[in-house]
């Protein structure tokens, strides 16, 4: 418990100054005074997003045999909306302070003042969750169609496609990552929640009876992986949610929490659907999407378990976890521990001295020697202390340091990130040196 509270200090702050300055994360159109709830990934976010979506990818697709991937429109045919009971129920009930005009989430609040001026509320309202466009060039022939505030639906619309297609037979999933949209009300806690996002999703199609089956199977692959790539079991926990909490398609659900900084707060969630989103879209749309099951001869709705997961909650709870602090000779050390497999540079080639060619030139060379396969650096900007300093906190892995002594013994220093030990080993080996520690799938 003590060391819990000694983590939260490393507080949302800290992490988004750290984001801003190393180039994770930016705010969206910041000159112009930026956007509410909107953020840019910069270079070296965007290498670890698209690590976390990689891995992710890998152990519900690569790794098994009984998924198929998808990557649907963003855009979708407005019935769809209708059907799956989010024009009718993805609301939150609101209401305003008629002093300070704040505006608040009845499940947010505690008393019945506004929490920040102590003003009268008014009555609670609802308030739809999607964004409204228009498709079509001529105003009177547009269409009113939202932007997706789930992945899932593109899966559900497809169902039948993917099943003709794969000759697949249950149980078999759907798996897709994309950005889903959520005018969202009370946001902030930096990237956790934000109007534009995205998800990763598997929906896991079932036969009704083994659901439950599933279920249990997914909420142990679903947090485990959270912790195979890094994650400490302490900061993790799985609650299940009460009926109140319970979306309008869910039987059951659990999420995966994470001790982030503002306190343990949902990750991943993790949803038994049963055949609720088949069914209505087979009554909304007309087509039946009922399976065939040609053992027992029987047709029946599918049921769905479905995992879904937001990469910039996986993003903030791998950055947060891995960030550490120690004292080193009397100076203090910030670095990320990040699993190399997501660690956004694997390594970074320096030159102990830049103004000698000879260095320079061996430098770029063991660079040259090893990019290709992920993003490895070269860098001269700053004296050795500095430049170990800026590796450390951006979590990469490995240093490879060129000095005056490989000019003449062919030797290179290897540094590694967490303890900080120094390897010498020959430079035409260093190749082979970061196959054997980074070649992680
Ligand atoms: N298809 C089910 C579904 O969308 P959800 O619990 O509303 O369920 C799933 O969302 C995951 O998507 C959440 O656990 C979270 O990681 C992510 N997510 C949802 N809303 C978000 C937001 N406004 N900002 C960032 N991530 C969000």
């Amino acid at each position: 418990m003590e060391n819990e509270q000694a983590e939260k200090t490393v507080g949302l702050k800290e992490i988004a100054n750290l984001c801003k300055r190393r180039g994770f994360i930016f705010q969206s159109s910041e000159i112009y005074g930026g956007i509410g709830s909107v953020w840019d990934y910069g270079p070296l976010g965007i290498e670890l997003k698209k690590n976390i979506k990689d891995q992710w990818w890998k152990s519900m697709v690569y790794d098994r045999d009984d998924v198929e991937g998808l990557d649907a429109g963003i855009l979708m045919n407005p019935e769809t909306w209708k059907a799956s009971g989010h024009v009718g129920s993805f609301a939150d009930m609101l209401l305003d302070c008629k002093v300070c005009r704040k505006r608040f989430r009845v499940d947010h609040l505690k008393g019945d003042k506004c929490p920040e001026c102590g003003g009268e509320l008014t009555e609670p309202r609802s308030f739809n969750l999607m964004f409204k466009t228009r498709v079509g060039s001529v105003e009177e022939e547009a269409q009113d169609v939202y932007l997706r505030p789930e992945t899932a639906q593109g899966i559900f619309v497809n169902f039948e496609n993917i099943l003709t297609c794969s000759r697949r037979k249950l149980p078999f999933g759907v798996a897709q990552i994309g950005k889903s949209f959520r005018n969202e009300i009370t946001t902030g806690n930096f990237i956790f929640r934000s109007r534009e996002f995205e998800q990763m999703e598997l929906e896991f199609f079932v036969e009704p009876g083994q659901d439950e089956k599933w279920y249990e199977h997914w909420l142990q692959v679903r947090r485990d992986w959270y912790v195979s790539l890094g994650i400490r079991e302490k900061k993790l926990r799985l609650r299940e949610h009460e009926k109140d909490e319970l979306a309008h398609y869910a039987k059951k659900c659990h999420d995966v929490e994470f001790l982030f900084p503002m306190g343990w707060s949902e990750l991943e969630g993790i949803a038994n659907r049963a055949d609720y989103d088949l069914m209505q879209h087979s009554k909304i749309s007309g087509k039946d999407l009922k399976y065939f099951d040609s053992v027992s001869g029987k047709s029946y709705f599918p049921y769905v378990i479905e995992p879904s997961g937001g990469v910039d909650r996986a993003f903030l709870a791998f950055l947060t976890d891995a960030y550490r602090t120690e004292t080193v000779k009397d100076k203090n050390r910030v670095f990320l521990s990040l699993d190399k497999r997501l660690a956004p540079i694997k390594a970074a080639v320096l030159p102990l001295l830049k103004n000698k060619p000879e260095i320079v030139e061996m430098a770029m060379k063991i660079r040259d020697d090893i990019k290709g396969r992920y993003r490895v650096v070269y860098d001269d900007t700053a004296a050795i202390g500095r430049l170990y300093r800026r590796q450390d906190e951006i979590g990469t892995p490995y240093c490879v340091t060129v000095d005056v002594d490989s000019l003449t013994d062919g030797k290179v220093t290897v540094r590694e990130r967490d303890t900080m030990n120094q390897e010498r080993i020959d430079a035409s080996a260093v190749k082979r040196f970061m196959k054997d520690n980074l070649d992680l799938q």
